[in-house]
């Protein structure tokens, strides 16, 4: 079957299945997203939410089942062409570069090289300006461009983080627990920016563990209990309470 762009659900897992060793840690789930669709992906410490986006985002082959991106199999691709195809992943420990600027990166993996008499060097002037550019698209005030990722926020990094995704125009944003370790204001900023981002069409799927951010964003919500799914609701037609009997594994 294939989907045709824009109509049909941009991502569809379909029975994933993984096994570490004795653990089978995911089993028989799936999840569809549709283009500005916010999924979010709930379920308590190890139920299999990070497992299921590694397999999406090409970190882990599933052992069994098929992912599917804009109708086309992907989950034999490596995470590197996973993201050449606009799925773009914001790890739970962070994918930045502490000890590079920001410009850098935005680059990262991708960095824009010149020559100079034949010999490559990195761009980092383009990268630098590219970098403002699409920071100040976003809304994000970075003081320092020039200053290393570690001496920025948490919220900073997640903007960042955030940015790279938007500038190479990823249709689909896999965040996981973005907003865990970040102060009041930066969350908000968070939520924010994953509001932009579902207007202008990007299917995401967000994972946390705080019931206020998942009903703050979410139009749909798919619960994970010990590695098999729970149960899925549509974000208006549940409450936070069921959500939590789900993760429990009642109801
Ligand atoms: N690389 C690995 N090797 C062995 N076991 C793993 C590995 N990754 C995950 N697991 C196990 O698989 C299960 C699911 O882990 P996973 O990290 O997907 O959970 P999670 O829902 O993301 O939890 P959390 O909310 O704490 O981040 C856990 O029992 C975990 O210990
Ligand atoms: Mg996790």
């Amino acid at each position: 079957m294939t989907t045709p762009a824009g109509n049909g659900p941009i991502l569809e897992a379909e029975s994933l299945d993984k096994k570490f060793g004795g653990i089978h840690a995911v089993q028989g789930v799936s999840l569809h997203v549709m283009p500005g669709e916010v999924v979010a992906l709930a379920g308590d410490n190890g139920a299999g939410k990070s497992t299921v986006i590694k397999m999406i985002s090409g970190v882990y082959r599933p052992d069994g089942g098929e992912v599917r991106y804009q109708g086309q199999r992907v989950d034999q691709l490596t995470p590197r062409q996973i993201r050449d195809h606009g799925i773009e992943t914001i790890y739970q420990d962070l994918a930045l570069a502490d000890n590079l600027d920001v410009g850098t990166n935005l680059f990262l993996g991708r960095e824009k090289i010149k020559k100079l008499l034949g010999i490559p060097y990195l761009d980092r002037k383009t990268m630098r300006s590219e970098a403002a550019k699409a920071l100040k698209n976003l809304g994000i005030v970075v003081r320092d461009l020039d200053a290393p990722v570690r001496t920025l926020s948490g919220g900073q990094r997640q903007a960042l983080a955030i940015g790279r995704a938007v500038y190479w125009q990823a249709k689909l944003l896999i965040m996981d627990e973005p907003t865990a370790a970040l102060g009041v204001p930066e969350q908000r900023e968070v939520l924010a920016l994953i509001h932009r981002l579902k207007a202008s069409g990007v299917g995401i799927i967000f994972i946390s563990h705080n019931l206020h951010d998942i009903f703050a964003v979410s139009d749909r919500i798919v619960v994970l209990e010990r590695g098999r799914k729970a149960g899925e609701r549509l974000a208006s037609e549940t409450d936070g309470d069921e959500v939590v009997k789900l993760m429990m594994g009642g109801v």
